[in-house]
């Protein structure tokens, strides 16, 4: 079957089909072992992706812009305190004191795409940022790239599977266990959901283990459990942050991810509640116990809280391999999206 996704928006991967993630993850594939070939060295010729980060980056910003050098043209660089913001009635801020459509349209003239990264630090309410970039993609005909909102990554989402099969080969059925830990950074979900959802849509086995009261929002997990039904395998949950390592675990994810009062209580309260709760950590002890799990991240990673240094810096993590391959998922993304090629799955 031939996959042609040309004009469509990437706004989190389980609005694609299956097919189509197939074939990004073919692509992208492809393009990690030919990189610099001359098969996709013009695809974006004379052309121009813009890069619109609310927050900070190092990774996706970098790869990125490498991406679009790689794939013959240009990434620039736009941030709102380059554009002449306002804020809004509901404190959202757009862009340049215009509406959100008459920017998007103007920038649909000048660019071939558009990322976009916002996260919950720069919205008000849960939603408010994935909100936001669709309604860039509302007002857009160039596709629109999620470079992370406060609900969703799908390019990290791509990255990490696309790492997981290259160490383990096929995932299906395999188990994958995304743990909650404690950290100093309070972080999102985004990278958390994207990777829930993707994993389950592709057959894994998803258990998750968080302390009481930090449940990820209902929505998700709703899709999550629906995604795991379709493909008869099991979606588990665990109170305790020793437990749910065991023989079958093959993926082991352990991340921080705030609770769901975050946007009443604020960052610091946040993080001061989650310094109690120190156990919450990957150790190679608890690695010893599952069946040789592969460690996995999104980057940046919080050693000594998330994960120990032994287990982040030892043989069995992948965090920099999967890091690796937001630069090869993006060109497959952008090379199908803007370019229009054609993938055979
Ligand atoms: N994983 C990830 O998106 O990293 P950055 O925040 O550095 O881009």
């Amino acid at each position: 079957m031939l996959i042609d996704i040309k004009g469509k928006d990437i706004i989190c991967t389980q609005e694609l089909s299956i097919s189509e993630i197939r074939a990004l993850l073919k692509l992208s594939k492809e393009m990690k072992s030919d990189r610099f070939g001359e098969k996709y060295s013009s695809l974006l010729k004379n052309q121009t992706f813009l890069m619109f980060f609310f927050n900070p980056s190092l990774r996706t910003r970098i790869s990125f812009e490498a991406a679009a050098t790689e794939l013959g043209g240009h990434a620039q660089f736009l941030e709102p305190k380059t554009m002449r913001l306002k804020k809004t009635s509901k404190g959202v801020e757009v862009q340049a004191g215009e509406t959100i459509e008459d920017a998007a349209r103007v920038l649909d003239r000048y660019g071939c795409g558009m990322g976009i990264r916002i996260l919950e630090t720069s919205v008000e309410n849960y939603g408010d940022g994935n909100a936001i970039l669709r309604e860039y993609a509302r007002w857009m005909k160039a596709p629109i790239i999620n470079m992370a909102d406060d609900k969703y990554h799908p390019c990290q989402g791509l990255s990490d599977i696309m790492g997981m099969q290259e160490h383990r080969g096929e995932l299906k059925s395999k188990t994958v266990l995304m743990t909650w830990a404690h950290s100093s950074l309070a972080r999102s979900y985004c990278s958390v959901h994207e990777h829930l959802l993707i994993s389950s849509r592709l057959g894994m086995n998803v258990r998750l283990a968080y302390p009481k009261g930090y449940d990820l929002p209902e929505e998700e997990i709703s899709r999550v459990k629906e995604n795991c039904q379709k493909n008869g395998t099991s979606f588990q949950i665990f109170h305790d942050p020793d437990e749910a390592y065991t023989g079958d675990v093959e993926f082991v994810y352990s991340r921080n991810w705030f609770g769901p009062d975050f946007y009443e209580i604020g960052k610091e309260a946040e993080i001061f509640r989650a310094s109690k709760m120190t156990d919450w950590i990957c150790t190679g002890e608890r690695m010893s116990r599952t069946n040789n799990a592969l460690f996995i991240h999104p980057m940046p990673v919080d050693r000594g809280k998330e994960v120990t240094d032994e287990v982040a810096s030892g043989p069995d993590s992948i965090i920099v391999d999967i890091a690796e391959n937001r630069l090869h998922t993006q060109k497959a993304i952008m090379a199908m999206t803007i370019a229009g090629l054609k993938v055979d799955v």
